[in-house]
């Protein structure tokens, strides 16, 4: 979700203010992802670096998860999302903590919409610590393993993967699981991001052919092969 410091700037606000319409925008997607019957959403909310920026903007982005908490919590929970945290919660406060908790109970029943929200989060960091978490169990380290140790186990590898703000980078998310997504750039900053935007995201990837390392003839060969009826 990048482009909320330039929404900022451009119009002469401090840079919470863009992230602020980037909550909203964030909403907005989540109803247009129900909407399409899309089963997971995953954002980038924080990375393990954004530590590094001004304390103002840092602070502010940890009083909006609170506040967005509080104000999005109960009409995600009435409608069917089920919320998940990824990321390193050890540098968060009790309270930002017990709150991540209290909103994955409250939502915990829900079916329709995974919506990961990654915080305090890092690709590196994910390998890390799945890795970590085979040693301290003795467990060997294989590609499944590790798959299964990572903090985003619990929903298949993404398919589209969506940047805004005009930059071509992965800039560490998902970089274990984004192996053979589809990458899609736009160039809206993300609080100019709406459903317009993210239908042309989809139309794209649905261009596109996924080989996953075989050749263009195997995967027409699969397309045509009847379904065994059961
Ligand atoms: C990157 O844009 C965006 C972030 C570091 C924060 C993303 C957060 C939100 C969209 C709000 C949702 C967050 C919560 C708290 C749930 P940037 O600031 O790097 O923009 P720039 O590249 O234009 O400076």
């Amino acid at each position: 979700m990048d482009g909320n410091g330039r929404w900022a700037t451009r119009r002469f606000l401090p840079r919470v203010a863009g992230h602020k319409q980037g909550v909203a925008a964030l909403s907005r997607c989540v109803q247009a992802c129900i909407d399409r019957g899309i089963g997971v959403l995953t954002v980038f909310a924080f990375s393990s670096e954004n530590w590094n920026r001004p304390e103002e903007e840092v602070s502010g982005l940890l009083e909006l998860l609170v506040l967005s908490l509080s104000g999005e919590v109960p009409r995600l929970k009435s409608n069917g999302v089920r919320l998940h945290f990824v990321g390193n919660r050890e540098r968060l406060s009790d309270k930002v903590q017990a709150g991540l908790r209290q909103a994955e109970l409250l939502t915990a029943d829900n079916t329709r919409l995974v919506f990961n929200v990654c915080f305090n989060y890092g690709g590196r960091w994910d390998i890390a610590q799945a890795a970590q978490k085979l040693v301290n169990s003795g467990q060997p380290i294989t590609e499944l393993s590790l798959d299964r140790a990572m903090a985003l186990a619990h929903v298949p590898d993404p398919d589209l993967l969506i940047r805004t703000g005009g930059e071509l980078r992965i800039s560490n998310f998902l970089i274990w699981q984004a192996a053979y997504s589809e990458l899609y750039f736009s160039d809206k900053l993300w609080p100019d991001f709406d459903s317009a935007e993210l239908d042309k995201a989809i139309a794209v990837f649905s261009s596109r052919e996924r080989r996953f390392g075989q050749t263009s003839a195997q995967v027409s060969a699969l397309k045509r092969e009847p379904t065994p009826l059961t």
